[in-house]
């Protein structure tokens, strides 16, 4: 297995709170070797990390993300409604990320721009990147193809991922323009004729989210280069 990168999704969401320092740090101890994350732009511009564009599903508080600062974000409870034990767990702002994780841990953000325009995450998140000399442990990747063009006009170098859940017909193209790194399918997009083009453009494949240990098998043995999946130490286990 060593040669499949195991990417915990929101951190290892079935253990600890999605997308908080205790989810991401676990995945970390129990085998992920990177991290994939969402991040969405606080009402004074700082980039922090939760999936939704509200809170009201993960989190103490109600509202739109966008709508609160970042002190404000940070007096409403990230953990209590996944379990008492992670009572008290806050939302992160991007940098406490970079500065809580070994830097062995790669790291997939993924900026959510696809329901609320974030004008100047992009750079935000390139700023952070460079701050903490990133570039090469991180992929960002968006379903937004045009966020990644803006991070790609910003920084060409930069490690971008396509997502997608369809099959769009100009797949092909936009990654080619992008010069991406990664293709991130939905499960029901991933096929042995995608990995194989894929592969044969240079990108490696990284589907989601996957679960099943035998069904990681089947995706290693058809050629994906990597997984991102809710229960990293599960499927470490499994594997050996
Ligand atoms: O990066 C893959 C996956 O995270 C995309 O979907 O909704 O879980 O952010 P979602
Ligand atoms: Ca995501």
């Amino acid at each position: 297995m060593s040669d499949l990168l195991i990417i915990g999704h929101r951190g290892a969401p079935t253990a600890a709170p999605e997308n908080t320092l205790p989810s991401f740090l676990l995945a970390a101890q129990t085998g992920a070797q990177m991290i994939e994350l969402d991040v969405h732009l606080s009402k004074d511009g700082r980039v922090v990390v939760i999936h939704d564009e509200t809170l009201d599903r993960t989190t103490s508080g109600t509202g739109p993300v966008t709508a609160c600062t970042l002190a404000s974000l940070k007096k409403v409870d990230a953990g209590i409604s996944f379990s008492a034990q992670f009572a008290g767990t806050r939302i992160p702002a991007l940098e406490e990320v970079f500065t809580s994780l070994p830097r062995r841990i790669g790291l997939n953000i993924e900026l959510k721009t696809n329901v609320v325009n974030y004008p100047g995450i992009e750079a935000k998140v390139l700023a952070i990147i460079n701050r903490y000399r990133a570039q090469t442990r991180v992929i960002v990747s968006s379903f937004n193809w045009t966020s990644l063009s803006t991070l790609h006009r910003l920084e060409p170098q930069l490690r971008l991922g396509l997502l997608f859940n369809r099959l769009e017909p100009d797949l092909w193209v936009q990654a080619g323009l992008l010069n991406v790194f990664s293709l991130h399918p939905a499960l029901t997009c991933t096929s042995s004729q995608l990995i194989w083009q894929a592969h044969s453009w240079g990108y490696k494949v990284f589907p989601w989210v996957v679960n099943d240990p035998g069904l990681v098998l089947k995706l290693k043995t058809a050629g994906v280069d990597g997984i991102i999946t809710d229960c990293p130490q599960a499927i470490m286990q499994a594997m050996g």
